[in-house]
């Protein structure tokens, strides 16, 4: 009720109640005061009825205007919505596939984040499955992916994971969660600290040399680390550096292709010839590129 309906409804009753007491002292009859009294009832009783309505209305405006916000909520292919609700897709079918190599017991650690999403740990798990020679693994970045690896290595039976870590807490998280799960035989978790070195004619931050002196015949390389925070281009050495410890055949997975910074280090692994091996994408997740390797 606003608040000009609230004073005229106030001004009737008054008017009325007042028009009763005239009358009845005029007529020396109280029968006029009672009227007074039960016509400003019914003034009282209108005004209540007519607000409780006019709120009722109000608040189905509101409903209505919800519902016409959502309908208009439109998305078009490619749109952020739509491209989050294709992820999801991915994830979700992706963790169900995924699913059928996790053990029964145990904590896994989570994907996404940090973490390679599932449709990447997927790409890595179907590739080592059907790779047809022993898989050698070697990973840039350990966490979550290297206990996926592992898991396929054991699920093939057959293979190895070495994963380079230049972070000393992060390697030891990881081997404790390949430990719990039962995983450590699959896998060599190595704190690589940061180096300099020198890749083509640049100066470069990377895993240390020693971490990767008896490396040969790697079959499959995930290239996720070192992170970004310590400069730009960090996994640009990754291919100068282990190109000539490839295997024929090798497969590369870059991950977090969306981000400019790895769309250039793919632009400079594709330019060029590293060790007498070419690069040339071949596929991917969500969010990595694969790449085949030609010699
Ligand atoms: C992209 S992460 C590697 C993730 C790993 N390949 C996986 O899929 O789980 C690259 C590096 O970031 C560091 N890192 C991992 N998780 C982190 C976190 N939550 N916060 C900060 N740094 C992290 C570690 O040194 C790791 O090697």
């Amino acid at each position: 009720m606003g608040p000009r309906v609230r004073l005229i409804s106030v001004a009737a009753a008054a008017i009325v109640l007042v028009c009763g007491v005239v009358l009845a002292l005029a007529a020396r009859d109280v029968g006029w005061l009672v009227c007074g009294l039960v016509l400003d009832l019914l003034v009282v009783v209108v005004v209540a009825a007519r607000s409780a309505h006019n709120q009722l209305n109000m608040v189905a405006e509101r409903v209505t205007a919800t519902r016409a916000e959502t309908q208009v909520v439109r998305y078009e292919p490619g749109e952020p919505l739509d491209l989050l609700r294709r992820d999801l897709q991915r994830d979700v079918s992706a963790l169900l596939v995924l699913n059928r190599i996790t053990p029964p017991t145990g904590a896994m650690p989570a994907p996404g984040g940090w973490a390679a999403t599932p449709d990447t740990l997927l790409l890595l798990v179907d590739r080592i499955l059907a790779a047809e020679e022993e898989p050698l693994v070697v990973e840039c970045g350990s966490g979550t992916s290297t206990v996926w690896i592992a898991l396929a290595l054991r699920a093939r039976g057959a293979g190895r994971v070495i994963s380079l870590e230049n972070d000393a807490e992060y390697a030891a998280a990881t081997r404790a969660a390949l430990s719990r799960l039962g995983l450590s035989d699959w896998a060599d978790v190595r704190h690589a600290p940061l180096q300099r070195v020198r890749v083509r004619d640049e100066d470069a931050l990377w895993y240390s040399a020693e971490a990767i002196d008896d490396l040969s015949g790697i079959t499959l390389l995930f290239v996720d680390g070192p992170p970004g925070h310590f400069g730009p281009r960090m996994r640009f050495p990754a291919v100068p550096l282990l190109a000539g410890r490839l295997s024929t055949g090798a497969l590369v997975v870059l991950d977090d292709i969306d981000r400019p910074d790895e769309q250039a280090v793919e632009a400079e692994w594709t330019a060029h010839t590293w060790e007498g091996t070419s690069f040339r994408r071949a596929g991917g997740s969500d969010r990595a590129a694969l790449f085949e390797t030609i010699r």
